[in-house]
């Protein structure tokens, strides 16, 4: 009855924070409330979003319909009321709840463009969205980690008013910058892996216009969802060891190269050949940008520090070898952005700097959650990793923009409460690798990613035997 209480109160909250004109850039009437949209979202099912493509020419789309329901297919036009569409069919496959998760690729789409599409399966086709390509090479991300969509118990009104938070934290960062064509998710989307966790994370009307692409957290393995809810280009299929519900996976968006890894999976060497496999089909791309969860050189998790130690053994050969500019991560829930670093050491310092030129080395960002904001520990506050330059300690909630340029990333953080810019950093490179050094992996490089893999591969099959005894014998 108090949770009820205390349920009824945040919605009346939620709905005069809207009332007080929080209207973003699309999304749901503003004579509607939250809760009404919601409750319609959920009753729908389809859980719609939007994917990136291999490249800015193509979009994925993906979401649930019955089990008897028809053939999937995305319906595309340039026109708003849809004439001269293509229409361009997918697969369909048969969840744990035995109805469908649909994934249609639309490719071929033509640069600085509007387009306007209908989802469907069979007969049945879904209302009109739209959603554009970009112009020149020039763009903005919107950059989040640990949304944790619902709480610790996996209760609706909990989704529900995370996902309002959500929504409202895009809205806020659109209202900044309206030239954002990305969102990145550093992992932890959901907090228990669960169906009703992922319907809610893309129950705001961005997902539907912009793409969305997320990393696979230790939360987001905890059930085998996520395996049947994503639908991501390039994925690796050529590994030795994944993740059951997912693996590494790239695209390119305007000059950038983003790699996308599940850092689960401890194998470097299926790390390295997606990376590798990636540059040599992507020479030219200017920037490249690694995603993954797991926070290298934040340090405010002591308890952390003997497995992240371990990791950058593994995995900053590898950044260093493909000339890597950023690591976005998240997991720790604490921001930071580290020094420049090269050979898993510091070769320049950034805690004072606003900007670096032709940096010697890669910089790792982490960001702080969007709804499990952490600071101190009653009164004791964290340390931080010897090589993390800069960082944030904030209860607020956090949000980054990274505007990325011909010769310029920059990251613009945010809270979402007072809406202040509390830090911005921009890399500049001059020409295409900038200063980063020419690396080869050494042999005990070599060695440690050999033993990763064995690790990967008994880490997998423990996890298989969780997911068998939870979902299928339990
Ligand atoms: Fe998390
Ligand atoms: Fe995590």
């Amino acid at each position: 009855m108090k949770n009820n209480l205390l349920r009824k109160s945040v919605s009346v909250l939620l709905c005069v924070a809207l009332l007080l004109g929080c209207g973003g850039l699309v999304g749901y009437a503003a004579d509607v409330s939250w809760e009404q949209y919601w409750d319609d979202y959920v009753s729908d099912g389809s859980a719609l979003y939007m994917s990136p493509g291999s490249s800015e020419t193509s979009r994925g789309f993906s979401w649930f319909s019955p089990a008897d329901s028809g053939k999937c297919f995305v319906e595309i036009s340039p026109n708003s009321d849809m004439m001269d569409s293509l229409i361009f069919y997918g697969k369909s496959v048969i969840t744990p709840q035995k109805d469908k998760r649909n994934r249609v690729t639309v490719t071929g789409l033509s640069l600085n463009a509007e387009y306007y599409y209908r989802y469907g399966n069979g007969d049945v086709r879904s209302e009109t969205y739209s959603f554009s390509t970009l112009p020149s090479n020039d763009f903005s991300a919107f950059y989040t980690t640990d949304i944790h969509i619902a709480e610790s118990s996996s209760d609706e009104f909990s989704i529900r008013d995370r996902s309002y938070n959500l929504d409202r934290t895009l809205s806020a960062a659109f209202e900044k910058n309206d030239d954002i064509s990305l969102i990145l998710s550093g992992g932890d989307q959901a907090s228990n892996g669960l169906r009703s966790e992922y319907v809610g994370l893309v129950a705001s009307p961005y997902f539907t216009k912009i793409p969305f692409a997320t990393t696979i957290g230790n939360h987001d393995r905890k059930a085998p969802t996520y395996r049947y809810f994503k639908n991501v280009p390039n994925e690796n299929d050529k590994y030795i060891t994944s993740s059951y519900i997912g693996s590494d996976y790239w695209f390119v968006k305007g000059d950038v190269l983003f790699f996308m890894l599940d850092t689960n999976n401890t194998s470097a060497e299926d790390h390295r050949n997606l990376i590798k496999r990636a540059v040599a089909l992507n020479p030219d791309v200017k920037w490249r940008v690694a995603v993954f969860h797991h926070d290298l050189y934040g340090g405010r998790i002591e308890s952390r520090e003997s497995d992240n130690r371990l990791m950058r053994k593994i995995l900053t050969p590898i950044f260093d070898e493909f000339k890597l500019d950023l690591v976005l991560m998240g997991h720790s829930h604490y921001y930071t952005i580290s020094n420049v670093i090269f050979d898993d050491k510091t070769v320049l310092e950034t805690a004072e700097l606003d900007e670096v030129t032709n940096p010697e080395g890669t910089v790792y960002m982490v960001s702080g959650s969007i709804n499990n904001p952490r600071a101190d520990n009653d009164g004791v506050v964290p340390p931080l990793g010897e090589n993390a330059g800069k960082s944030y300690l904030t209860m607020e909630k956090i949000y980054n923009i990274i505007d990325f340029t011909e010769n310029s990333i920059s990251i613009h953080s945010y809270t979402v409460e007072s809406g202040e810019e509390f830090e911005s950093f921009t890399i500049t490179k001059t020409t295409k690798n900038g200063g980063h050094p020419d690396s080869k992996p050494g042999f005990m490089d070599v060695v440690l990613r050999y033993i990763s893999v064995i690790a990967g591969f008994f880490n997998n099959i423990g996890r298989t035997l969780d997911y068998l005894q939870t979902y299928i014998f339990g």
